[in-house]
């Protein structure tokens, strides 16, 4: 499928400007909240059921990478720490719970041919994401936040940037195993 480019600054690919404008950041609050804004712009594209079935599809072509190279990191840092944590550790496995549940359905899309029940999934899908990034914003990282101190926040900014860097060169293609990406602790307290 023809890569079709949503954004106002289309001589870049999604994948160039995720890169930079995490570049711009040290502490993984604000590297996660810099990575949600290209995911919510195809999101809007793809629940919108009054957009063409074509438009919607290159919005998912392109989001469907893009969520595995934010999903994984984020995982494997912030959540590898929340879970270790007493206070966050509840949000944490509840943030992989919505991770794993999006994957499936991306799977499922993926697999479908139907153009209905496809526009169906894929609405289900962005309204999803929606909900798990908004309560993410909200809630999670708010909460991360107040249970954490700067230096942890600019160590698992490092450890998500690095996993990230390496999926953004694949092209998101490849789902990283923690065991092929090194497990790092990301707990320095
Ligand atoms: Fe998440
Ligand atoms: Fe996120």
């Amino acid at each position: 499928m023809k890569t079709h480019h949503t954004s106002e600054q289309g001589s870049k690919s999604i994948f160039q400007r995720a890169q930079e404008a995490l570049n711009k950041h040290d502490d993984i609050v604000e590297m996660i909240l810099e990575d949600h804004k290209p995911l919510k712009e195809l999101i809007k594209v793809m629940k919108d059921s009054d957009r063409s079935l074509d438009e919607r599809a290159n919005a998912f072509a392109e989001f469907a990478p893009l969520l595995i190279c934010h999903a994984k990191p984020e995982e494997q840092s912030l959540y590898i720490y929340m879970k270790n944590d007493e206070d966050l550790r509840e949000e944490g496995f509840e943030g992989d719970v919505e991770h794993a549940l999006a994957d499936q359905l991306v799977e499922e899309i993926m697999r479908t041919d139907d153009p209905d029940l496809w526009g169906a999934r894929v609405k289900v899908l962005a309204e999803l994401v929606e909900h798990h990034i908004q309560e993410e914003e909200d809630e999670l990282l708010p909460d991360f936040k107040k249970h954490s101190e700067v230096k942890d926040r600019r160590n698992i900014g490092v450890t998500f940037l690095a996993l990230k860097t390496k999926l953004l060169e694949k092209g998101g293609e490849e789902t990283p195993h923690e065991d092929n990406l090194g497990d790092e602790d990301t707990r320095t307290h």
